[in-house]
């Protein structure tokens, strides 16, 4: 790609042929545990958007896709603690069996709310898949059932994931440089 964008990463950390390598893998895995039912994907706006519609196409079952969008990070690079529902889902969820994907867990504040608040809607169940997990700075414990990758404490943008906004199409998974916070 010959792009400047691509002059703020400081480097590739998935491909775009490992990220569909290991989404198939998840689709498989997703296929396999809930056959016989259907799944509601609830999707995090916006930055699991990428990822939900590859990952819906690999799943061999009825999904349905709904929304909800929650107040993020903004363009700063550090979690606020703050959640607030800014969309709330189209679908009533009650019997369902729920998947909420999302792009990234850094400290578990945004889906540690939202488990809470979808539970208390009555589905027939809630698992998370996650694209990327950053462990190192939990600070509530999120069960996850499917995780693409385990990263380190990188600011990573790129396949749905920005930063202010910015990098979301990259089709990659990249690192980006400290100096490009400070732009
Ligand atoms: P948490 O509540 O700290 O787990 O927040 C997770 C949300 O923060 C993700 O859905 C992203 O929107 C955002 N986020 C966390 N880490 C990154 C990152 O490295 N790049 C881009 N967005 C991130
Ligand atoms: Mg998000």
């Amino acid at each position: 790609m010959s792009n400047n964008m691509m002059d703020d990463l400081e480097k590739i950390l998935f491909s775009e042929e490992e990220l569909a390598n290991r989404i198939k893998e998840l689709g498989e895995a997703i296929t396999k545990d809930y056959a016989g039912k259907e799944i509601l994907m609830i999707g995090v706006l916006r930055g699991a958007v990428i990822f939900m519609a590859d990952l819906a196409r690999s799943i061999n079952l009825p999904v349905a896709i709904d929304f909800m969008a929650v107040s993020s990070y903004g363009a700063s690079t550090s979690s606020s603690g703050v959640v607030r529902i800014l969309k709330d889902l189209d679908e009533d969820v009650e019997n369902k069996h729920v998947l909420i994907v999302e792009d990234i867990i850094d400290s578990g504040l945004t889906l540690n709310y939202l488990m809470d608040n979808l539970w208390s809607r009555k589905p027939a169940s809630i698992k998370i898949c996650t694209l990327l997990n950053k462990p190192d700075r939990r600070k509530a414990d999120v069960p996850i059932a499917y995780n693409g990758f385990t990263i380190p404490d990188y600011f990573v943008v790129g396949y749905g994931l920005d930063f202010a906004e910015k990098y979301r199409n990259f089709p990659f998974i990249g690192v980006l440089k400290p100096e490009a916070y400070e732009k």
